[in-house]
């Protein structure tokens, strides 16, 4: 086996920085510098540009494809090999730090510039991709560009999804120039492996320095919308009013009651969009609209959850006669198990590099989630500081912690294409 690669952390560091820089905006709430680079905006199309300007001066043949995703390929002295793919996603929430997803890319990107500096080829080719729209904010699915990829979904339902301002996917690719010719659907790579920030507290309360994943937890996410009646704040007796706020508040309770209860194993439940129109102080709200984000370890419990859900929401009229509820389905993953013999893989690496894992699943979702349809997939976690906090510029992972899950990388990648 040849000698173990010399990750450059600084030029890691740097690189991630660097990223960080396009989309950056001022956070009031933290008094910190945060990133909003979601999906095929402005700010994403700078942030794709710059990656494949890395990924060419790194000598990858670059494509893209139909859904724009970005792939760089280092052949193999093998290239009829399947190639082991690595990577993540680059865009982010509106309240981003400069790690979550960016990390999975640009450690890829460093494993392939470290393998250049060594000068060596490894037997299969390794491709490091980028997945558009993984934290599912802007068009309201996650793990879109993964999914459709892995041929879950179509790509007709993801370029016909639309943000808030009613712009499609589909035009949005074309607007950016990352509508790409390469057919969506990808062959079984040989493996997939990503490396991500935890964005939670387990490895930094473990006192471990990585996480290796067992697997990620189901989502359901769906947005809810309520009509009730305009009325005079004033003047209209609570008995005649269709108050679609009162019901949305309902719901914001219900489902935190439901985790309390316990009966939902370790159900995990956000509504983290609501809105009320007309949203004026002296009108009753005519109509409300939120999401609501369940996450489950368990498919059973998830289930359960979700089907008491939709019985609580049916008695919602009951209280006031007249309300509508309409519920659209935006995302639903089952909870999905990653490859044993990656893991061991992943785990062998960190010890022979001496550094400290744990075994976890994820509570946030991956691409990884996705691929693992189609081919032996598992991650490796990097832990965080503050709580593990993420979705929020205060997430923060050490340089030395960053250099350490890539450094398991480029032993797990080199290990799998060899
Ligand atoms: C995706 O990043 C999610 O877990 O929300
Ligand atoms: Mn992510
Ligand atoms: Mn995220």
């Amino acid at each position: 086996m040849t000698k173990e690669l010399t990750i450059n952390s600084e030029r890691l560091w740097n690189s991630l920085q660097e990223l960080a820089r396009i989309g950056a905006y001022e956070d009031r709430a933290t008094g910190l510098t945060g990133v909003n680079r979601q999906s095929l905006t402005d700010e994403d199309a700078e942030g794709r540009r710059l990656l494949i300007d890395w990924l060419r001066d790194a000598g990858l043949a670059v494509t893209v494809d139909q859904m724009g995703n970005i792939f760089g390929r280092r052949e193999g002295s093998e290239p009829d090999l399947d190639p082991v793919y690595t990577g993540s996603h680059i865009d982010t929430v509106s309240t981003a730090g400069a790690f979550d997803g960016c990390l999975g890319v640009l450690g890829a990107l460093e494993v392939v510039r470290s393998l250049n500096d060594r000068g060596s080829t490894t037997r299969r080719p390794i491709v490091v991709a980028a997945w558009t729209e993984e934290e599912g904010v802007r068009f309201g699915t996650d793990m879109l560009g993964s999914a459709v990829a892995a041929g879950r979904l179509s790509l007709d339902y993801a370029h016909a999804l639309a943000d808030a301002a009613g712009k499609t996917l589909g035009d949005e690719l074309e607007r950016t120039g990352f509508k790409g010719e390469h057919p969506v659907l990808l062959d079984p790579p040989h493996a997939y492996v990503e490396c991500h920030i935890e964005q939670g507290p387990v490895l930094l309360r473990e006192d471990t320095q990585l996480g290796v994943v067992t697997g990620g937890q189901a989502i359901s996410w769906q947005r809810i919308t309520l009509g009730g009646r305009a009325a005079h704040a004033g003047t209209t007796p609570t008995e005649l009013r269709i108050d679609a706020g009162l019901a949305a508040a309902r719901i914001v309770v219900k489902v935190r009651e439901m985790v309390d209860s316990g009966d939902y194993g370790r159900l995990r439940a956000t509504v983290g969009h609501i809105a009320t129109s007309p949203g004026l102080p002296s009108v009753v709200p005519d109509r409300a609209e939120l999401t609501v984000d369940l996450r489950n370890p368990d498919d059973g419990c998830m289930v359960a959850a979700e089907r008491d859900l939709a019985a609580f929401l049916e008695t919602l009229p009951e209280s006031q006669p007249g309300l509508a509820v309409e519920t659209r389905r935006m995302a639903r993953t089952n909870q999905v198990p990653f490859s044993g013999e990656i893991q061991n893989l992943i785990a062998t690496s960190a010890e022979e590099l001496g550094y400290s894992t744990s075994h976890l699943m994820s509570g946030a979702g991956h691409d990884a989630q996705e691929i693992a349809a189609i081919t032996p997939t598992a991650m490796i976690f990097v832990r965080g500081q503050y709580d593990g906090v993420s979705h929020n510029p205060r997430e923060y992972s050490t340089p030395e912690d960053c250099a350490a899950g890539v450094r398991v990388l480029a032993a797990t990648v080199e290990k799998l294409a060899s």
